[in-house]
């Protein structure tokens, strides 16, 4: 007898896990599915996992180890203008950990968190598991994906809102929040005693705007948990290395419950990680220069297709809107890899004001992209 716990059905099936595992093994598709960096990681921290190979069979403090805590606390303050010291930082098995544990020690059961909708398909099941309730906040392709403050206002319920979760640069929709959004949400915050989570993966992938942290503004130091990681801007998904800064008796609880979790993040990840954080900067600009240039053909491109596409200003997705063709984005998306070859996310995995929308990555090489969308505009002219 196989029992399953209910906790385990409750969680939504990961769509995205299917359409991508088709996508991989039918040769012809062309996927603009994947969530990760399709560069290779910078040649120094190549050089850096060769150097510590033998030196790192052994667990880390939990928590993560002291050297890279110390150059993250310097690299909040350099990048973030985020005031931090060791004691207030963990180092987690990539960032996706910190959310879980954040959830786990600041939400009890029932008790509300809000979350931007669409965004990352991570999130809904992460505070489901911990029975903690989302609640979505309708986010809108008129207003550029931003966050409407006023909505958020709205959805607060004084005794049970305990937390907001933010995500800038965004995935799905590429969003980079203003300054003065921001301020407007910490004021929620601050004046109804709540978590911000601030989920930053995206930090570095950015173009024509500027990221900032809530975290840096006055007075937000008890509320915010800025969530970072080192799988996107160094391209290291595979070396699960995140870390999240926040107020101290937080992340001491957190780092309780991460001994009962993984005990630590991997030893030769946070190794390599101190490595990275000391990277010239060029090598991100590489990285990031190309994204642009991929990310203004594929714009234009759907575009002209007809997908409306808000043009993105962080990340590497796109989200084009394909409700004048479907209702139904699964079916539109599985219609496209079955017919057109080509892998895209289903909007409704994002949350159900997703629905209508796909996403694609261009964290494929040009060439593909330029493919797919010669696909895409194939296929359209058929269903339309
Ligand atoms: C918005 C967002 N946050 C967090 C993560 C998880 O990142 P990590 O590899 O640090 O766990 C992802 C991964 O795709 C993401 O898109």
């Amino acid at each position: 007898m196989a029992h399953i716990s209910e906790r385990e059905h409750d969680l939504p099936d990961a769509v995205i896990a299917k359409l991508l595992r088709i996508a991989v093994e039918d040769k012809s598709v062309v996927s603009l599915g994947p969530g990760e960096p399709d560069m290779n990681m910078p040649q120094p921290i190549i050089e850096e996992v060769k150097r510590c190979a033998s030196k790192s069979n052994h667990y880390s403090p939990p928590g993560g180890r002291i050297e890279l805590r110390e150059a993250i606390v310097k690299k909040l303050k350099k990048d973030n203008n985020i005031d931090a010291n060791p004691d207030n930082i963990i180092v987690t098995t990539g960032s996706q950990e910190a959310l879980l544990l954040a959830t786990a020690c600041s939400l009890d059961v029932s008790e509300q968190v809000i979350i931007p909708d669409p965004s990352f398909l991570g999130y809904l099941p992460t505070f489901e598991l911990f029975n903690a309730f989302p609640i979505a906040l309708e986010l809108k392709p008129e207003d550029n994906w931003n966050i409407n403050p006023d909505a958020m206002k709205k959805l607060i319920d004084k005794k049970k809102t305990k937390a907001i979760l933010i995500n800038s640069p965004s995935n799905p929709t590429g969003n980079v929040l203003p300054k003065k959004i921001l301020e407007e949400i910490a004021d929620i915050a601050v004046d109804n005693n709540l978590y911000i989570f601030s989920d930053e993966a995206y930090e570095k992938l950015i173009y024509d705007k500027k990221h900032f942290s809530i975290g840096a503004l006055n007075g937000m130091k008890n509320n915010v948990v800025t969530l970072q990681t080192f799988s996107k801007s160094y391209a290291m998904c595979g070396y699960r290395v995140g870390y999240a800064v926040g107020p101290s008796p937080l992340i001491e609880a957190m780092k309780k419950i991460h001994i009962y979790s993984t005990l630590c993040a991997p030893t030769i990840s946070q190794m390599v990680a101190v490595k990275a954080l000391s990277l010239n900067k060029s090598y991100i600009d590489k990285m990031v220069n190309e994204y642009d240039r991929r990310r203004k053909m594929i714009v234009k491109g759907l575009n002209q297709i007809g997908l409306d596409t808000v043009t993105p200003n962080g990340a590497f997705y796109t989200f084009s809107d394909i409700s004048h063709l479907s209702d139904d984005s699964f079916k539109f998306s599985y219609d496209l890899l079955n017919n057109g070859k080509v892998a895209v996310v289903p909007g409704r995995e994002f949350g159900r004001f997703g629905e209508g929308f796909i996403r694609c990555s261009y964290a494929t090489d040009y060439k593909k992209i330029e493919e797919a969308l010669r696909r895409i505009d194939r296929f359209v002219s058929k269903t339309s």
